[in-house]
């Protein structure tokens, strides 16, 4: 279509009407141009800013040994894996990542996958059908939410980590349905909190029902960097984990854990692996050098943790359960005037607005970090405090 026919089409008229909607309720979101440097530094908006909202956690995608491994892959292997995985791109890089995080994880087998977004959306309905019962938590992440929707199963939505919830839904639906799944999350991307994993996997036990697991923010940060359920004991069973590579690794990607039988389901059938390129051996090589430091190096897992809990004892909030806090305001405005409140005393810190979280729950998200540095943390807290009395 010509420049001039566009312009006449109709829907032009639709795409200004959405962003007028967007605009009108404060939602309306632009590409900031960002550039990281190490220690949480950030340039944006012309100004250098210490910045409380980056997942990666543990500062690793800056970690000299990881940049290393990653160049010389670079140089060996080039810079693009040239076809899907089920082709001609599954480099032995991904057999010896995918062993690691098998072993580190003391499961039977992984499967990694371009992202931890292409994970959700590809692995979901690959393992369910039409038969089949999805019982998911109403604050799961969008890439879960499409891949449920991309899936022939019947959902169920449960409010938030209420387990009496999902035992009424399976007392009710359950016994209908071949396999049932129970949906969540290790850490909610954006609460922070945990899911009640020990209670739900009572449920899953007494509905033979399936959990699957997505600990985005989990993994490298808690369970001694394994994960979030391996801080419990006895350590639930779980039937699918998803985790990313994308946020305390510092590289990019995602993976699933699995039976073996279940990976080899996914092999065959998960879209969002087979129709897609690989990922460029140059980034594999960067989780395996990664996930490495995160198994050996104890102190540096625990580092976000006690970051996070150091800012919510000064700033006299709930002590955290993950390195995300988030302090709730309620309205767009009130959280934009908030960051930007922050952004005047050089931290960045984002707003976060619907539809990324319901109406009327707009909140600043902090995430900390292993390399945020003790007195800018405190600081950090006292505007915190600061704000909480003027705008709530
Ligand atoms: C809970 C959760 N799942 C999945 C993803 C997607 O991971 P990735 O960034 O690797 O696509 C995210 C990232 O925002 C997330 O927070």
């Amino acid at each position: 279509m010509s420049k001039k026919n566009f312009i006449k089409n109709n829907n032009n008229l639709y795409f200004s009407k959405e962003i007028k909607k967007i605009k009108h309720n404060s939602q309306f979101r632009n590409l900031i141009k960002s550039h990281r440097y190490s220690n949480s530094k950030i340039f944006r908006n012309g100004k250098e800013l210490i910045s409380f909202s980056c997942n990666d956690y543990l500062g690793l995608s800056q970690n000299k040994t990881i940049i290393s491994a990653s160049i010389q892959a670079l140089k060996e292997y080039g810079t693009g894996a040239g076809a899907s995985r089920l082709v001609s791109g599954n480099h032995p890089l991904y057999n010896e990542l995918e062993n690691l995080i098998t072993k580190f994880k003391n499961v039977e087998s992984t499967c990694v996958f371009g992202s931890g977004f292409l994970t959700n959306t590809g692995v979901i309905p690959a393992v369910s059908s039409k038969d089949d019962l999805i019982i998911y938590d109403e604050l799961s992440h969008a890439s879960t939410n499409l891949g449920i929707k991309l899936s022939k199963a019947k959902s169920f939505k449960f409010k938030h980590n209420d387990v009496n919830h999902v035992e009424n839904i399976c007392k009710k639906h359950r016994n209908r349905y071949n396999s049932c799944f129970i949906l969540t999350e290790g850490v909610f991307s954006m609460d922070g909190d945990k899911a009640n994993l020990k209670e739900i996997s009572f449920i899953a036990e007494k509905f033979n029902a399936s959990i699957i697991l997505d600990d985005a923010h989990g993994f490298g940060v808690l369970g001694k960097g394994r994960g979030s359920q391996y801080d419990l004991k006895p350590i639930p069973e779980i039937f699918i984990q998803i985790g990313t590579l994308s946020k305390a690794v510092g590289s990019y990607g995602g993976f699933t854990v699995s039976p073996k039988i279940v990976n080899k389901l996914i092999h065959n059938k998960a879209r969002t692996l087979i129709y897609t390129t690989g990922l460029p051996p140059s980034c594999v090589a960067a989780s395996i050098a990664a996930i490495n430091i995160i198994r050996s190096d104890k102190n540096l897992v625990k580092k976000p943790l006690m970051n996070a809990s150091l800012f919510c004892e000064k700033a006299l909030l709930a002590p955290p359960q993950s390195s995300i806090v988030t302090l709730i305001l309620g309205t767009e405005q009130k959280t934009i005037k908030a960051s930007k409140l922050l952004e005047k005393e050089g931290f960045y810190v984002g707003a976060i607005r619907p539809p990324t979280v319901p109406l009327e729950t707009s909140r600043l998200r902090f995430t900390f970090c292993a390399n945020h540095k003790k007195n800018d943390i405190i600081k950090l807290a006292n505007i915190v405090k600061n704000i909480t009395k003027t705008l709530l």
